[in-house]
């Protein structure tokens, strides 16, 4: 029997509604398998929390949850009470970079029976390794005069240690997958950090000759991701990339309320987190209407990453018959609620042979 401490954040929003569903699948899935328990311990951080204490997280929040084998986590934000650059950064970004989670692995995979905006959706399963801690999302730069001779300067920061980690783990991904991978570049128009970016791919993937390499430049591969997203496996991106492709990801899925996100502590020093990619979703909170797939697809990965993969492919698959018997919410054209589609995705848990 193995035994694991999850720490949950269901945090603000929808997060609240589509947790609990997810940690139900979960429970589940252990009784169903029957050699593994969870102990879940549910941390009550976020915006509520910031309006009574006035930080979003305690102060020793980061020191708790270094505890544990893994975090789960909701959404985290409400415009309507603290700014969103005090709540992200608050918790969110405080915890993925406190964790040293440098990278974010987001699939984009079609289902049958999703909505689709592509006319012609052909089987796409692609994987994005997008660098998590530095490249275009750095704290470098400044802004200097006001009015007519402002100047904003904002570095970007691309290391070799963190371009290196990123491109092997996306080779190694590939390898245990279809052996494909795709370099995300911009050398063209980017002329130092992108040739550096190129230079560190050519490197690597002499490391593994038998994995299909290419590169794309990431205008000609965010158009591609519309008309022939079958044709990729891995792709690695730096982080504005990365985070650009993943949700078109979402979109040719067909919502965003479906789309997974894995933040890596690859060197398990710390715990990694588990999240949607979706936000807290205010227009639509409270309504029991929230899809509840991005989060238990999340919680899949989850179960990957702690190693029980013939658990996260029996999730995977309960998700996929589900919407491929219509039971979806209505953000994906169905009209069943979030509670509804958690007790169908249950049903069909089983251990695969
Ligand atoms: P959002 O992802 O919350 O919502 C965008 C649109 O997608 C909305 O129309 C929403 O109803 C819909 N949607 C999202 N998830 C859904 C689901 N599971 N089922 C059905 N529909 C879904 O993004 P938005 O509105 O830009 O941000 C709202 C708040 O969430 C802000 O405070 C923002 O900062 C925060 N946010 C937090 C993230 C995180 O915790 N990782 C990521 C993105 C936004
Ligand atoms: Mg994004």
């Amino acid at each position: 029997m193995k035994h694991y401490r999850i720490a949950v954040i269901p945090g603000d929003g929808i997060g609240k509604e589509v947790v609990p569903v997810a940690l139900d699948v979960l429970q589940h899935t252990a009784e169903v398998f029957g050699d593994v328990t969870f102990n879940f311990t549910e941390f009550p951080w976020g915006c509520d929390f910031y309006q009574k204490y006035g930080m979003m997280m305690e102060e020793d929040g980061i020191e708790q949850l270094d505890k544990f084998d893994a975090i789960l986590l909701g959404a985290v934000g409400d415009p309507r009470l603290v700014p969103d650059h005090i709540s992200l950064w608050g918790l969110l970004i405080k915890i993925r970079r406190s964790m040293d989670q440098s990278l974010n692995i987001r699939p984009a995979k079609y289902f049958e029976g999703l909505a689709s905006p592509l006319t012609a959706p052909k089987e796409f399963d692609i994987m994005v390794v997008r660098e998590n801690s530095e490249g275009e999302y750095s704290e470098v730069g400044g802004r200097i005069h006001r009015g007519a001779d402002e100047v904003a300067i904002q570095n970007a920061v691309f290391t070799r240690k963190a371009t290196e980690r990123a491109m092997r783990y996306g080779f190694q991904l590939a390898s245990q997958r279809k052996g494909k991978l795709t370099s995300a570049t911009k050398s063209n128009g980017i002329v130092h950090s992108m040739p550096f970016w190129d230079s560190v791919f050519d490197e690597v993937r002499e490391e593994f000759p038998e994995i299909k390499a290419n590169q794309n430049h990431i205008d000609a591969l965010a158009a591609f991701f519309v008309s022939k997203p079958q044709e990729f496996d891995v792709i690695v991106a730096s982080n504005l990339f990365g985070d650009i492709l993943t949700d078109i990801g979402g979109a040719i899925m067909g919502s965003i309320g479906i789309a997974p996100a894995a933040n890596l502590n690859i060197t398990g020093e710390h715990p990694s987190m588990f999240e949607p990619v979706h936000g807290s979703a205010p227009d639509i909170y409270g309504k029991g209407i929230a899809n509840p797939i991005g989060q238990i697809w999340t919680a899949k990965m989850m179960l990957d990453h702690l190693g029980e993969v013939n658990m996260g492919a029996s999730l995977l698959q309960a998700i996929e018959e589900t919407t491929a018997a219509g039971v979806k919410t209505s953000d994906i054209g169905g009209q069943a609620s979030t509670k509804e589609v958690g007790k169908e995705i249950n049903k069909r848990i089983k251990v695969l042979s």
